[in-house]
């Protein structure tokens, strides 16, 4: 049973897991030289037990963790519980506040939020003495947009996913827990997860997916990194020296360990070279059971001691770094009321309105009667499957056993009703609940009612891609009648990334511009009254929900990720596939669109999206003006540049808005027409006003002027003519200042 740990869990919260340790050696040493004062005195088998796994399968460790070592009590270093924990604590360690999916985080563009997600992660964890996190999956989004691990994803752009997974980690980690950066790297779809061989440019790779790894990395600190399942250009992403041994620990001077995923090791002394310190979750390869074991390679001198001490060292001094050779095991209590208030939070600023055409904010007084129907709302929200699966505190509401075989978990809906929350904010209106298995039926309490709600849900999850992104089953059909029903209806979408809507083609391009009427046409994304994108919106989606619908909040979501109009508007419309389903042969997956993922792609091809990268609607409105550039550096290699503007809320109430800075950078240098650059967001009363500051840094992580140069091996900022562009979203209406200058050659 998905539950079955939740009592003894509970049971340990209060009881320290391990012994008490020996008084560390001085706090005045510096992380390595503390590990290396370990590394002395331990034996040649210590320090072997510290690069492996204790689990022989996916049997649970000690405390129902997806991996565990056991420590060396006689030198004071304490066992190490390894759980996923992406958007919650994960592996059925216990119930845990269940936050709203990943790309809900992103979509607030809220990094102090996304810092107080980390922090709900890392306290729970800490609460049941899991003290390494295996969250931080900064893979982009949208790279391959049916990939059921989206929801665990933050967004399609480096800059947005580096910076929030960033914020996790940091958080994670100030609660004394190892943080994770995965699945290094460009694991980017589920089909053929083991084999796939990703074939992609250097350059490509660089301002891609490595960038988004590289700004994480170093914004957060990170002291841990997992390498990922699939091959990157020919070599086994956990035997790739280019990866491990050059990149990350060469150039960007990662000095934690590199973990395996779960079985992704297929070698000792090979991966070990190529820069692998710590296999998971087993010694398979360590044990000598499929090749030769790390202790005889180094009594034969196969692997250099030298190497297999780095291996130890990087393994304490993560340890060391977050405060497990000092906290003692000491385990906090869960704190649920201030982690469901900080879930509720980011599902308020997470939710993105897409469509308003003048029915919300609802006002509860006017409602006689609403319909809500759809998604099992009468019980739940909808979360992800797969190893980010988190147990919710309560237990589900529902609980489906998973429909494909690679997947685990089951379909859990996460204990937070629509209608209960609906019904709490309209006490005096009838409110009818209809599940919509008859659409008939759902359609004539529609019909009834002042207003209809409808919840679409679709489920993904670690082991499959999407078929389409298309909504499941006879959900578009529902949508539609009830739409017809009633023009009055409120689409609520709960999904793990972009969902295609039917919507009529040939009318002008894109809903976010377009004004329009709602009513009963076809399809239903043109007559749809409003549309909420409310991802997977956790443990208090329901009630965030609620208080969006009518008015308590005031949405800001902005999208992570551009949702497309068609399927063949996507660089392959198609997932490239193994030859054959159970062949262990790697297979080619080509990423011939490099780096131009999700809206650099949809600009550069002249494509119009459904709805563009970093839109939403608010109840209120805004304006830019004023906008100025000043150099406050110019000394090349650390030139930073000040882009200010003032932003005004013209609108009737309070609101926020994430004012976003975009960078074209010379026509010559062949890149796509903008990235984004830095964004702020503010919150303004009715009418208020505030100068508003982004400051564009060229020694920052995201290396905001310069493009990779393959020949040269290394970043360039190009000489000549850049623009910025500011505004409320990457498309074309939403980009509202724009002023150009020149950068010289360095
Ligand atoms: C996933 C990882 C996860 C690990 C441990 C693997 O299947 O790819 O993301 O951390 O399992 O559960």
């Amino acid at each position: 049973m998905i539950w079955r740990r939740f009592l003894p869990a509970l049971l340990l919260l209060s009881a320290p897991l391990s012994a008490p340790h020996p008084a560390p050696p001085s706090a005045n040493l510096s992380p390595e030289e503390r590990a290396d004062a370990l590394i002395a005195q331990m034996t040649l088998d210590e320090k072997i037990q510290l690069l492996h796994g204790a689990l022989r399968d996916y049997n649970p460790g000690p405390l129902g963790t997806a991996g565990y070592i056991p420590g060396i009590p006689r030198l004071g270093i304490p066992d190490l519980h390894f759980a996923d924990g992406s958007l919650g604590v994960g592996n059925q360690v216990g119930p845990a506040t269940v936050l709203p999916s990943c790309i809900a985080s992103a979509a607030t563009w809220d990094l102090e939020l996304a810092y107080d997600y980390g922090w709900v992660i890392g306290r729970q964890s800490r609460a049941y003495g899991v003290n390494v996190n295996l969250g931080g999956n900064v893979n982009l989004a949208n790279r391959e947009p049916r990939c059921g691990r989206t929801f665990e994803m933050k967004g399609e752009d480096p800059l947005l996913a580096g910076r929030i997974t960033a914020a996790h980690v940091r958080a994670i980690q100030d609660q004394g827990v190892i943080g994770c950066l995965k699945h290094f790297a460009l694991n980017d779809q589920e089909t053929g997860r083991f084999t796939a061989d990703v074939r992609i440019s250097e350059r490509g790779a660089r301002q891609s997916d490595l960038l988004a790894f590289e700004i994480a990395l170093r914004e957060s600190g990170a002291q841990s990194v997992m390498c990922a399942y699939n091959l990157v250009n020919g070599v086994y992403a956990c035997e790739n020296s280019w990866l491990l041994n050059t990149v990350l620990k060469g150039e960007w001077g990662f000095r934690g360990l590199v973990m395996s995923d779960w079985y992704a090791a297929r070698s000792s002394v090979k991966a070990a070279l190529a820069g692998l310190d710590q296999e998971q979750p087993g010694g398979y390869m360590f044990g000598g059971e499929r090749d030769r074991s790390l202790k005889s390679a180094v009594q034969e001198g196969l692997l250099p001691e030298e190497r297999l001490n780095d291996m130890v060292r990087r393994v304490l001094r993560a340890m060391i770094a977050v405060g497990l050779l000092d906290s003692g095991g000491a385990h906090p209590p869960l704190d649920l009321a201030r982690s469901e208030a900080i879930a509720q939070r980011v599902a308020e600023e997470g939710t993105v309105l897409l469509v308003n055409q003048g029915l919300l904010p609802l006002d509860a007084r006017s409602l006689c009667s609403i319909a809500v129907i759809g998604g099992n709302a009468d019980r739940g929200v909808l979360t992800g499957g797969g190893s980010a699966q988190v147990t919710p505190t309560g237990g589900p509401a529902l609980w489906f056993p998973a429909p494909c075989p690679p997947c685990w978990g089951g379909i859990v809906w996460a204990p937070s009703s629509p209608l209960r929350a609906i019904r709490a904010m309209a006490p005096q209106a009838d409110v009818q609940y209809d599940s919509g298995a008859d659409i008939r039926s759902a359609a004539a309490l529609a019909r009834r009612a002042d207003v209809a709600i409808v919840f679409a849900a679709e489920w993904e999850s670690e082991g499959m891609d999407l078929p389409s992104l298309g909504l499941s089953g006879i959900q578009d059909a529902l949508i539609q009648a009830v739409i017809d029903a009633n023009p009055r209806t409120v689409v609520v979408l709960q999904s793990g990334g972009a969902q295609l809507m039917p919507w009529s083609a040939g009318a002008e391009p894109t809903l976010a511009s377009r004004p329009r009427k709602f009513g009963p046409v076809m399809p239903w994304a043109d007559g749809a009254a409003a549309v909420l994108a409310a991802w997977y919106p956790g443990q208090r989606g329901a009630e965030a929900i609620a208080s969006i619908l009518f008015g308590a909040v005031n949405p800001s979501g902005k999208l992570p990720l551009t949702i497309p109009l068609r399927i063949e508007d996507l660089p392959r419309t198609a997932i490239d596939a193994p030859p054959a389903p159970d062949s262990s042969d790697p297979f080619p997956v080509r990423y011939d669109e490099g780096h131009w993922v999700g809206y650099r792609w949809f600009d550069a091809h002249g494509l119009e999206p459904l709805f563009p990268f970093g839109f939403g609607l608010s109840y209120t409105t805004f304006e830019f003006s004023g906008l100025r550039l000043e150099w406050l550096d110019t000394h090349p290699g650390t030139r930073r540049l000040a882009v200010s503007f003032n932003l005004w809320n013209t609108g009737p109430r309070e609101g926020a808005e994430v004012a976003q800075v975009y960078l074209s950078l010379p026509p010559e240098t062949g890149e796509p027409p903008k990235r984004l650059a830095g964004w702020a967001r503010v919150n303004l009363k009715a009418g208020g006003r505030r100068r508003v500051e982004v400051i564009l840094d060229e020694a920052d992580a995201s290396h905001p002027f310069s493009v990779w140069s393959d020949a040269a091996r290394r970043w360039v900022t190009p000489a000549g003519q850049y623009r910025i562009w500011v505004g409320n979203s990457s498309g074309r209406s939403g980009l509202k200042l724009s002023s150009a200058f020149r950068l010289e050659a360095p």
